[in-house]
């Protein structure tokens, strides 16, 4: 096949939380007008996808991830045309699109939960849904223990026009504004494919598959064995993930994205707890990629990180699809956080730890960016953006602070919107009249800003455009396989080398260890840090072109 075909396998994404990434209108909130106009940005930094978080009509009771409405899109974002019209401008800059699609759930404001609270429950209505009868005398009691993936019991009852309980409740793994969908029933099956069709046909690339592995519920309910287990980030084989039945769906799915010219492609988001299950979702006939998310929730620790790229790599290859890399998104800390230290909960990061962390999260991206596969980049990451910790609670909207009363700090301090000029109202985030952006900015990022950084070559700005820069330019890193230097991976260094017949080898040397390391001779193509004495110092990761 073409690498024009392929060009999936390879990818630079660039994940776009459509609230924060830039704002056109003024109203404090991103929107599709405000991506628009940072197409330029997102092209000189050297995509080749974005993928856009949730555009599509939702009361945004989780950020979008509650949708009301496939096929359309959100006034707070803009219009049908305006998606169209950014598709359009993407493509004639090489950019391709990937929107966010959420199957395993929708919003109580979609038609089809509008339609089922208008009769009684049991309805034939009902039926897309999960509405099941309570346990005890008067269904008083959830059908069974399963909780909420935010907090709380899975299940809410249902209630009359009198607001009376009917003893019958719905089921919702995240929110309780986010019924979940039954997929046995032929309506939620149409639905989705005429969604996929539809994007499909305005040219959207891609969709990436939100709670991937959901979908298909066990029947009967069962209860699962221990209800303190269930968090987003360790997923245990559950009674309602990874059914043995949800392939079945992306086997549908792969025919309709195949039946395009150019074929469109999936990127799962699957939260499994080995590579070979996630492969699975892989095989020729399903899926394309899936995320992995195994760097995402990784230290920074060389033996961990080899051997996380070591099973990811041999996982996948056994169903012939790529592997992909992650260490930041809309779900997770920033990894600059994550990486200068331990902090808890409403713990403040010193500058010591922000300034450690900074730096290894260069070096954490320049070492994803050698490896084969695609890489996912979250909106702000070439920034170097932290989590902000103590915004103020009034502000926080994610439903997993909410929903457990503030036990959980929840997910807005990644989502804080971007920083792209020195100074204004919203840094830049939006036109110099608008408002204060929807969650407030760290004053310290006017620094961090675009604005500031494209004034310095060796800001993590510009590092990251050169890094995209080389990758892009070096068939090595393309497609070339990797290999193990394991000589040198010791006290804390991992070294490989991305090995394309007929072109030059490169050699990625990744210190996540506390003494500098000797380089490799050959041409420095880039670098996270600067070198010293020629060598390669701890928390920096350098790349090396050699003929051997
Ligand atoms: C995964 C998404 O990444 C997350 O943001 C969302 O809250 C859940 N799925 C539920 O849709």
């Amino acid at each position: 096949m073409s690498e024009q075909l392929v060009w999936w396998r390879n990818a630079v994404v660039y994940q776009i939380y459509p609230k924060s990434f830039a704002d056109g209108n003024g109203d404090g909130v991103g929107d599709l007008s405000g991506a628009a106009s940072r197409l330029d940005y997102l092209q000189a930094l050297g995509v080749d996808a974005v993928w856009f978080s949730p555009i599509f009509p939702s009361p945004q009771c989780d950020g979008g991830y509650d949708v009301s409405d496939y096929r359309d899109i959100d006034p707070l974002f803009g219009t049908i045309a305006d998606a169209e019209r950014f598709i359009q401008e993407a493509h004639k800059r090489r950019i391709r699109v990937i929107l966010d699609v959420v199957p395993n759930h929708s919003s109580i404001e979609h038609p089809f939960f509008i339609e089922a609270m208008k009769t009684s429950p049991g309805s034939a209505a009902w039926q897309r849904f999960h509405c099941v009868q309570g346990k005890g005398a008067n269904g008083e009691l959830p059908p069974n223990n399963w909780q909420s993936i935010f907090g709380g019991i899975a299940w809410t009852q249902i209630r009359n026009e009198t607001g009376a309980p009917t003893g019958w409740w719905y089921l919702h793994l995240f929110d309780s504004g986010q019924p979940d969908l039954n997929w046995n029933h032929p309506d939620v099956v149409k639905e989705f494919d005429d969604t996929l069709r539809f994007w499909f046909d305005r040219g959207v690339d891609g969709i990436r598959i939100d709670v991937a592995q959901g979908m298909v519920k066990q029947a009967g309910y069962p209860d699962v064995k221990d209800v303190n287990d269930a968090t987003l980030l360790d997923p245990h084989a559950r009674p309602y993930f990874d059914q043995p039945e949800v392939h079945d769906i992306y086997r549908r799915w792969r025919k309709i994205a195949d039946s395009y010219d150019a074929p469109r492609v999936f990127v799962a988001e699957a939260w499994l707890d080995t590579p070979e299950k996630r492969a699975r979702y892989l095989r020729a006939d399903e899926l394309h990629t899936g995320f992995n998310f195994d760097l995402l929730t990784a230290e920074w620790n060389a033996e961990a990180w080899k051997r996380i790229i070591t099973d990811s790599i041999a996982a996948d290859a056994l169903v012939g699809a790529p592997t992909t890399w992650v260490t930041e998104n809309h779900d997770v800390r920033r990894s600059p956080t994550r990486y200068g230290g331990r902090v808890v909960h409403r713990q403040v990061a010193t500058p010591q730890h922000l300034a450690l962390g900074r730096v290894r999260a260069l070096a954490a991206m320049h070492t994803i960016l050698a490896l084969p596969g695609t890489t996912y980049l979250f909106n702000g990451q070439e920034l170097g953006l932290e989590e902000v910790i103590d915004l103020d609670d009034a502000q926080r909207q994610d439903p997993h602070f909410h929903r457990t009363r503030g036990e959980h700090l929840g997910r807005d301090g990644c989502r804080v919107p971007m920083p792209w000029s020195r100074t204004g109202v919203s840094l830049g985030f939006g036109p110099p009249t608008g408002s204060q952006p929807w969650l407030s900015q760290p004053a310290s990022w006017a620094m961090l800003s675009v604005e500031a950084q494209e004034a310095s070559p060796s800001s993590s700005l510009n590092r990251t455009r050169r890094a995209i820069e080389v990758r892009r330019t070096q068939q090595a890193l393309l497609c070339g396989a990797l290999e193990w230097d394991n000589d040198r991976c010791k006290d804390g260094v991992v070294v490989f080398r991305r090995v394309f017949a007929g072109h030059p080898t490169v050699v990625c040397i990744a210190n996540m260890g506390s003494t500098t390391t000797p380089a490799v001779a050959g041409d420095l193509l880039c670098t996270s840090g600067d070198l010293v004495g020629g060598e390669v110092p701890p928390n920096t990761t350098a790349w090396f072109a050699t003929r051997d």
